[in-house]
């Protein structure tokens, strides 16, 4: 990646300590992504740094260390860090966690002024972190770009505020938007280069979902191929759990782990014949209808186990409960240039759906891009109830 060698800016040299931030998701959850950039009074980068991997350095402690890196002479190295400004995307840590506090070493550097993007709402730090460093007479300013932090730290700031995990949806489409042929047919509407996008999204997932429909009719593994950073748990949910153990999933649960998601009063036969092929049985409470699971007590249980990121693979029922609920925060929709036709092939996002046009939910920011024939659309869903 491009390496600026000066900023115009405090927010210049910010939008540089986020992009190196974002190398660490998908490695880093449940910590949130956070990037550093330690610049001089002509703000010319003097090193920069990033969380890497949970339970390993902070952003700011590999900045001091990529700082002793590049200027190996201390001398010259502490004539430089009196005028210097660290830029920090969230606010240093001031508590003993799996490292010693971050602010600890901001004050311990000798730095003479620090930017942070935005003040980490952990009880943990809270300000305490930046209220530190004050008092050791540094001079700290919180608030630049502090909404572009937030959308990269949106995962981990759904998982602090609302307890569940942040849910993306992914669906593969034709022209006419359809997932499936009116026989159940899915294989394959987009094309492979979109297959790998989803797979290296499937990489960074804490778990892939999707409904027994789907479970049924494609017999998916749901892996990640290649591996990626992390190994995502894949749930069915499947009110009765009648998920099949001949079934792809079943057969490797003891390798990678499977929840099957099921009411409290699925049959006991199929809740022991899952527990002993491997499947963790997770028994909740029933929604909005008697029929099916709470989806929204699924995620709270997601979120207990400390999952950041899940990935809702469909199908449309699924989706479409999910829709219902506001319970989708980002889509990756890919749309194939094929049609499929025929009043009951599948629609992407079932459900009962909104009353008006102004009701819809919109993705926004919205980023398409071409992959090969394919449109990928991608962003974020802004609700409008
Ligand atoms: N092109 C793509 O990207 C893509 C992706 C996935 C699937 N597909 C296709 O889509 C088709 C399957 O879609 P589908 O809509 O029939 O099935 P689905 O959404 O996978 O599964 C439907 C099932 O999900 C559960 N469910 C639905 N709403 C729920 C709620 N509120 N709470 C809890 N559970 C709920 C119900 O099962 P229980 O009653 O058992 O709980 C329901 O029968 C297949 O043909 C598949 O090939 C295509």
């Amino acid at each position: 990646m491009f390496e600026p060698a000066q900023f115009d800016s405090d927010a210049d040299a910010m939008r540089y300590a986020i992009e190196i931030a974002r190398r660490g998701i998908g490695r880093v959850e449940p910590n949130p992504a956070v990037g550093a950039v330690l610049i001089d009074e002509q703000r010319r980068l003097l090193a920069a740094g990033w969380h890497e991997q949970f339970g390993e350095a902070h952003a700011e402690v590999n900045a001091f260390r990529d700082f002793e890196r590049r200027h190996p002479d201390e001398a010259a190295r502490a004539e430089l860090i009196r005028n210097a400004t660290l830029l920090v995307t969230l606010e240093p840590c001031c508590h003993h966690g799996k490292t010693p506090p971050c602010s600890d070493a901001v004050i311990a550097s000798g730095v003479r002024r620090v930017v942070v993007g935005l003040r980490d709402p952990s009880p943990h730090v809270d300000g305490g972190g930046l209220r530190q460093m004050e008092a050791a007479g540094l001079d700290v300013f919180a608030g630049v770009l502090e909404d572009d932090v937030r959308l990269l730290n949106a995962p981990f700031l759904m998982l602090l505020q609302n307890g569940r995990p942040w849910v993306h949806a992914k669906w593969a489409m034709t022209l006419d938007g359809r997932i499936a042929t009116r026989t159940g047919s899915s294989k394959w509407i987009s094309c492979e280069a979109s297959r790998a996008i989803v797979h290296e999204l499937r990489g960074r997932m804490d778990a892939i979902i999707v409904g027994s429909g789907t479970a049924k009719a494609d017999d998916p593994l749901l892996t990640a191929r290649p591996d990626g950073p992390r190994t995502a748990t894949r749930v069915v949910v499947d009110a009765r759990a009648e998920l099949l153990l001949d079934s792809q999933l079943i057969r490797t649960a003891r390798d990678t782990p499977v929840i099957v998601a099921t009411l409290e009063s699925a049959p006991a036969e199929n809740i022991n014949a899952l527990s002993s092929a491997g499947v963790e049985v997770q028994r909740l409470p029933a929604g909005d209808t008697p029929k099916h699971v709470d989806l929204a007590e699924l995620l709270r249980e997601l979120g207990r186990r400390s999952m950041t990121n899940v990935l809702v693979e469909g199908g449309g029922g699924l989706l479409g409960s999910l829709f219902d609920r506001q319970l989708v925060d980002e889509a990756h929709v890919f749309i194939a240039p094929k049609f499929c036709g025929g009043r009951d092939a599948v629609s992407p996002v079932g459900g009962l759906g909104v009353e008006t046009i102004p009701q819809q939910p919109e993705l926004d920011p919205c980023v398409v891009t071409q992959v090969e024939q394919d449109v990928y659309l991608r962003g974020h869903v802004r609700r409008t109830l």
